[in-house]
């Protein structure tokens, strides 16, 4: 189950990625795949590189070596949009929503559905197709929000992040990574964040998990990669892993 094998080429892969900010080494000879319908989660302290991996398989980042291969094609990733365009979505810590927009919008948002005709031409938006369409994708991904036409600034913390993961989820056409989804979440509220996770699974999507509560990564992933200090130090199937030994791995208590 969690721990089949991959006979299947990997959806997305990184080889022998480094990253250096001037000469900070972020990213030391990284390599990692994910495969589809595959819940992987990415772990480490802070500075180990998360953020640095994450940006560099959205896109924003280009790795200083080391290749990147989507269906097992090299890419070289300009910007995030060249990734987002390829079916990688990615969901930053700060969830980029737009506090003054309606839920639809920010479903929408940078990518409305113009209205054809002679009001496309002038660029308005299709509101009540984009409220709509926006209601149904989220519904989809098992998010429910009262109505997609109410402001993102009337939701609470929990449901920002329901509409972020869920646009995102929504889009997402291969990939999907999620750099700490469940921060600032209530319990309840996280559960149904590692639901929305599993839905994605079962969708066939990839997934990269990063989270530093170790009872989420445990209960949600197929498999954990541990970053240190800029290096892979453990990628094995979760069910190799219990939290004393992951946390273990994570401080470099525990060594392999
Ligand atoms: N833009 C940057 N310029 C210089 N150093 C950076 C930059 N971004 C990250 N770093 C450094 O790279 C290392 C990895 O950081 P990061 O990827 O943010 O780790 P994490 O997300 O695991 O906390 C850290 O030493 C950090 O200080
Ligand atoms: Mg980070």
């Amino acid at each position: 189950m969690s721990s089949a094998t991959h006979d299947s080429a990997p959806l997305y892969e990184v080889r022998n990625v480094s990253k250096h900010y001037g000469a900070v080494v972020a990213l030391d000879d990284v390599s990692m795949k994910i495969h589809a319908g595959e819940v992987v989660g990415l772990v480490g302290d802070n500075g180990a590189g998360k953020s640095t991996l994450v940006k560099v398989l959205s896109g924003a980042h280009q790795p200083s070596h080391g290749q990147i291969l989507l269906d097992g094609i090299e890419r070289h990733w300009k910007s995030p949009h060249d990734a987002l365009e390829a079916g990688i979505e990615t969901l930053y810590q700060e969830s980029g929503l737009a506090p003054h927009l309606s839920v639809s919008a920010n479903v929408f948002l940078g990518r409305e559905e113009v209205r054809s005709g002679v009001l496309g031409k002038l660029g308005f938006l299709a509101q009540k197709s984009m409220d709509v369409r926006a209601h149904a994708d989220l519904e989809r991904v098992g998010i429910a929000v009262p109505s997609s036409s109410r402001s993102v600034s009337q939701l609470s913390g929990g449901q920002r992040q329901a509409v972020a993961i869920g646009r995102a989820v929504a889009w997402a056409k291969k990939v999907i990574i999620l750099d700490e989804p469940t921060n600032h979440l209530g319990a309840r509220q996280a559960g149904e964040v590692l639901e929305v996770i599993k839905a994605a699974k079962e969708q066939g999507l990839g997934v990269i998990f990063i989270s530093h509560t170790l009872p989420h990564v445990l209960s949600v992933t197929d498999r954990i990669v541990v970053l240190r200090l800029g290096r892979i130090v453990r990628d094995a199937p979760t069910s190799e892993f219990n939290a004393d030994t992951l946390l273990g791995t994570i401080t470099g208590l525990i060594t392999t």
